[in-house]
C-alpha cells in the first residue's frame, strides 16, 4: 500500500497540478493532497477556498482527497504513515529548490521519500503566480486551470 502526499500551496490549483495529481493517482494506492501554507508567499484565496476548489476539480478520482496542515510535512507525513511526497518538476528552475526541500525533508525524516514527476510539456511554462498575473489583468486564462477555478479568479479579481 503506497499512500503519498502531494503537497503545495495550490494557490489556485492548475491544469499542470491535476496531471500531476491524476498521474500519481495510478502510481499509488492513495494520495492526500495537501495544501500548506508557504510562509514567503501571500495567498490569493483563503485556505477553504483552495480546499474546496481542489476537491471540486479531483472528484473523479476516487483514491485522491485533500486535507491541511500548517507544520512540518515531514511529521505530516508520519502522522498519515506516507511513505512518499509527489514533487511536480517544471524546469531546471525548480530542481534546485525541489532538490534542497527534498534533502531537508530527508534530512528530517529518512522513512519518507520524495519522488518527482516531470510535468508535460505542454504545462511546463504553467504556474499558479502567472495565472493570477495573467487573470488579474483580465488576460485568457482558458485550457490553463480548471473551469471552476477559472471562474473563481474571474469574480475575485472583480471584487479587486
Ligand atoms: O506550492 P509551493 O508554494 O511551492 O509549496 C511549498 C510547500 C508548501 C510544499 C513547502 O513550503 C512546504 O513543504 N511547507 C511545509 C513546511 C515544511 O515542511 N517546511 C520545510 C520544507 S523543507
Amino acid at each position: 500500500m503506497i499512500k503519498a502526499l502531494y503537497p503545495g500551496s495550490f494557490d489556485p490549483i492548475t491544469n499542470g497540478h491535476i496531471d500531476i495529481i491524476q498521474r500519481a493517482s495510478t502510481l499509488c494506492n492513495e494520495v492526500l493532497v495537501t495544501v500548506l501554507p508557504n510562509l514567503s508567499k501571500s495567498p490569493l484565496f483563503s485556505l477553504e477556498e483552495r480546499v474546496k476548489m481542489i476537491e471540486t476539480v479531483t472528484e473523479e478520482f476516487p483514491n485522491v482527497f485533500v486535507t491541511t496542515y500548517s507544520g512540518l510535512l515531514v511529521n505530516f507525513a508520519n502522522e498519515q504513515n506516507a511513505q512518499v511526497i509527489i514533487k511536480g518538476l517544471r524546469a531546471v528552475s525548480d530542481f534546485e529548490y525541489e532538490f534542497q526541500m527534498a534533502l531537508m525533508n530527508r534530512k528530517l525524516n529518512t522513512n519518507v521519500e520524495t519522488i518527482f514527476l516531470m510535468t508535460q510539456s505542454k504545462n511546463s511554462f504553467l504556474s499558479s503566480s502567472l495565472v493570477k498575473e495573467v487573470a488579474r489583468l483580465e488576460g485568457c486564462i482558458k485550457g490553463l486551470v480548471p473551469g471552476p477555478v477559472e471562474e473563481a479568479l474571474i469574480k475575485k479579481f472583480q471584487h479587486k
